[in-house]
C-alpha cells in the first residue's frame, strides 16, 4: 500500500514530509518523492528504492516552500523507478496516489490524442494530465479535481496541488484510507496516523467519496456531490507503533482483517461479469498459445504451496487441464516432465524465494513458459516471468502468510476463468455465474471476521494444546494444511493438516483426549455433490468415538456438525471453489488468538524468515 503525506502551514516541509513518511515506511515501498510549492514554482524530488536515497537527492537540492506532498509508493502499474515514483507533475499540478485506476489506459489513450505527453508507465499521472486539462478550461483547483474524479474508475487516495492556487491541497477518498490532521496554523493530511501524529493528535477520518480543500487555516469537507459535511473530529492516543498498526495488536491481525480490501483490490479491473471472461493484465495468454498447451506445472513454498493445491483444483475444474503441483524444493532436484507445452506457475508472495525461483528457472529452461503469481512488483521471480499476474494484497509484514494466501486464490480462480474461456472448457453463463460469485466474496469475508469473539474462546479453550489435526476433504483438504501451518508457525504447537479421507490410514492412531481436531466441514460442495459433507461427518463421529475433541468450522444453518463439537464456528456459503478463501479465516484467527494468549512473537515468530532467499 503506497504511502502519503501532505502539509499547508507556515514552515519549510521538505524535511517534515519524509519524516512522515519514514512513519509509513511499515506499509512497503520501493520508491518515494516529494512535490514542494515556494517561490521557486513547484519543485518535485523522487527516488527510486529507499527514503535515503531521497533524502540524499534532497541533500544536494532542498526544495523550498510551505506547501508539500509526499509518497512512497508501493508498485502496482509500472516497475520501480524514479520515473515512475510519486508525485507526478504535470503543467504545474502535482499528485500523489494510493490505489488503482482501472480506466487509465482508455484514459490515456484519449490524453495521448490530445498532444499529452507521459513521463511514466503509472496509471496515477492520468490525474495531473486530466485536472491540469480541467484548470485549463477556467476551473478552480477543487472543482478541477472534482471534475478528474468524475472520469475515473477505480480505487483512490488522492492528494494534489498546482502553482496556480498556493497554500491549497485537495484531497479525495475512494477505498484507499485518508486522514487530515488538524494542527496549529497548519493542517495535514496523510495515509495513516503515524505520519503526522509528531504533530497532531486531532485527525478526521475520511469517508468513502469524501472530498476536502485544506489551507493553513480551514479545513472544508464535502461529500461527493459537493454538499459540507461535518466528520467529527477524533482524538489519537495511540503511542507511534500501535499507530503504525492502526491500532492492531500485531501486524498479523491488521492483516487478517484487511483481507477483504485486499481481496478487492486483486480482483477489481480483470473480472468482467458482463462478458463473462476475465482481464489479467500484465498475462499475454492467448487462445492459441493455451490450446496447445498440454500441462500447467505450478512450483512454490510454504502457504503458497498450499495456495497452489486450491488453485490446481480451480483450473481442472474450470480448464479441463492437467495440472501438477509440485513444492520448489522437490521439483528442481528431479527430472521434471517439463516442456514447451507446460505452462509453469510460480506462486510466491515476496517474488524472492530461492527454491521457487530455481524451479522457475529449471521449468523455463526446459521450454515452459513462465507465469508469475507474485504480490512485490519487480520481484526477481516476477522480472523472469513471462507472465505475471499480481495479486494487490500491499505489502505482508507479518511473517505468517495471511492475506497473500486469499489473495492468491483469487488470482488462480481469474487463471482458472481465463484459460477456461480460452480453451472453450467454461460458456459464458457459467463463467458469468463463477464471477459473480467472486466479487461477492470481499464481503463473505468480512462477514466470517464477524464471528471473532466466538473463534477468540474457542482458541483460548485449546491454547494449552500439545498438538493439534486439521482434517478437510475436497477444497477443503488444502485449507486444513494452511491452518496447521499457520498455528505451528506462530504458536510453536505441533500441528498437522489432513485428508480427512486419511484417518484410518494412519492418523487416527493418534486420537484421545489430548489431541484436539480442526474440522473444515462446510456442506455444500457441488464438486463432489456433497459427498465430502457426508463423509467428513462420519470422520467428526470417529474422532468422538476415541474420546477426541473436534472443533468444527461449518455451514451457517448446519445443525448437524455443531450437535458434534466441543466448539463450532459458522461459515456463509459460496461456490465451493471460493470457499477455502472463506474457511482459512477462521484459521488464522484461531491460530492468532492461541499465539496471542501462548505470549509468543506472532509478527516475528522464532526461526522464521518472511522470505527464505537462501535454500
Ligand atoms: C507462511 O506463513 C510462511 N511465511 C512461509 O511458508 C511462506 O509461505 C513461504 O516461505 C513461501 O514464501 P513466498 O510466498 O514469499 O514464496
Amino acid at each position: 500500500m503506497c504511502g502519503i503525506v501532505g502539509y499547508v502551514g507556515d514552515e519549510e516541509c521538505a524535511g517534515l514530509l519524509v519524516e512522515g513518511l519514514r512513519k509509513l515506511e511499515y506499509r512497503g515501498y520501493d520508491s518515494a518523492g516529494v512535490a514542494v510549492l515556494g517561490k521557486k514554482g513547484l519543485e518535485v524530488v523522487r527516488a527510486k528504492g529507499k527514503l535515503s536515497n531521497l533524502e540524499a537527492r534532497l541533500g544536494e537540492h532542498m526544495p523550498k516552500g510551505a506547501t508539500g506532498i509526499g509518497h512512497t509508493r508501493w508498485a502496482t502499474h509500472g516497475k520501480p523507478s524514479d520515473e515512475n515514483a510519486h508525485p507526478h507533475k504535470y503543467g504545474g499540478v502535482a499528485v500523489v496516489h494510493n490505489g488503482i485506476i482501472e480506466n487509465h489506459l482508455e484514459l490515456k489513450d484519449e490524453l495521448l490524442k490530445q498532444g499529452h505527453k507521459f513521463s511514466s508507465e503509472t496509471d496515477t499521472e492520468i490525474f495531473a494530465h486530466l485536472i491540469h486539462r480541467e484548470i485549463e478550461k477556467g476551473l478552480r483547483l477543487p472543482e478541477a479535481v472534482r471534475s478528474a474524479l468524475k472520469q475515473v474508475k477505480g480505487t483512490y487516495a488522492l492528494a494534489v496541488m498546482s502553482e496556480k492556487f498556493p497554500e491549497m491541497l485537495v484531497v479525495s477518498k475512494n477505498a484507499s484510507p485518508l486522514v487530515v490532521g488538524l494542527g496549529d496554523k497548519c493542517n495535514f493530511v496523510a495515509s495513516d496516523v503515524p505520519a503526522i501524529l509528531a504533530h497532531t493528535r486531532d485527525v478526521i477520518y475520511l469517508e468513502e467519496g469524501d472530498f476536502a480543500v485544506i489551507t493553513k487555516g480551514e479545513v472544508e469537507l464535502t461529500n461527493a456531490n459537493g454538499e459540507k459535511l461535518n466528520r467529527g473530529v477524533k482524538r489519537i492516543d495511540w503511542t507511534p507503533t500501535m499507530a503504525e498498526k492502526n491500532g492492531h495488536k500485531h501486524f498479523m491481525h491488521k492483516e487478517i482483517h484487511e483481507q477483504a480490501r485486499a481481496l478487492t483490490d486483486t480482483i477489481r479491473g480483470r473480472a468482467n461479469i458482463e462478458e463473462g471472461d476475465v482481464f489479467l493484465d500484465g498475462c499475454r495468454l492467448d487462445a492459441k498459445l493455451v490450446q496447445r498447451l498440454t500441462k500447467v506445472q505450478i512450483v512454490a513454498c510454504g502457504t503458497s504451496w498450499h495456495a497452489s493445491i486450491t488453485g490446481k483444483l480451480m483450473i481442472e475444474t474450470l480448464a479441463r487441464i492437467p495440472v501438477e503441483v509440485d513444492l520448489a524444493s522437490e521439483f528442481r532436484y528431479r527430472d521434471p516432465l517439463v516442456d514447451d507445452k507446460t505452462l509453469c506457475v510460480a506462486v510466491s508472495q515476496s517474488g524472492e524465494t530461492a527454491d521457487t525461483l530455481g524451479s522457475f528457472r529449471e521449468a523455463k529452461s526446459r521450454g515452459a513458459r513462465g507465469l508469475a503469481i507474485c504480490n512485490v512488483v519487480g520481484s526477481a521471480i516476477a522480472r523472469e516471468a513471462d507472465d505475471v499476474l499480481y495479486t494487490h494484497a500491499g505489502p505482508e509484514i507479518g511473517v505468517a502468510s495471511t492475506k497473500a494466501f486469499t489473495t492468491q486464490l483469487a488470482a488462480f480462480f481469474l487463471l482458472a476463468v481465463r484459460l477456461g474461456r480460452l480453451r472453450g472448457t467454461l460458456s459464458v453463463p457459467d463463467a458469468q455465474k463463477h464471477l459473480e460469485a467472486l466479487f461477492e466474496v470481499p464481503m463473505l469475508v468480512e462477514r466470517v471476521l464477524k464471528y471473532e469473539e466466538q473463534i477468540k474462546a474457542a482458541a483460548y479453550k485449546f491454547s494449552n494444546a500439545r498438538d493439534l489435526l486439521f482434517l478437510g476433504r475436497g477444497p477443503q483438504y488444502p485449507v486444513a494444511l494452511e491452518g496447521a501451518l499457520k498455528l505451528k508457525e506462530i504458536s510453536y504447537i505441533h500441528a498437522e493438516g489432513y485428508a480427512a479421507g486419511e484417518m484410518k490410514h494412519g492418523p487416527i492412531a493418534l486420537i484421545d483426549e489430548n489431541m484436539p481436531v480442526m474440522v473444515l466441514a462446510p456442506r455444500d460442495s457441488t464438486i463432489d455433490a456433497g459427498v465430502n459433507y457426508e463423509k467428513i461427518l462420519g470422520n467428526i463421529q470417529e474422532v468422538r468415538a476415541r474420546g477426541g475433541r473436534v472443533i468444527a468450522i461449518h455451514s451457517e444453518g448446519d445443525t448437524q456438525v455443531p450437535k458434534l463439537a466441543e466448539a463450532a464456528i459458522p461459515l456463509p456459503q459460496t461456490n465451493p471453489l471460493l470457499m477455502p478463501i472463506i474457511s482459512v479465516i477462521p484459521t488464522q484467527l484461531f491460530s492468532y488468538h492461541v499465539a496471542d494468549h501462548r505470549g509468543t512473537d506472532v509478527d516475528q515468530p522464532r526461526n522464521l524468515a518472511k522470505s527464505v532467499t537462501v535454500e
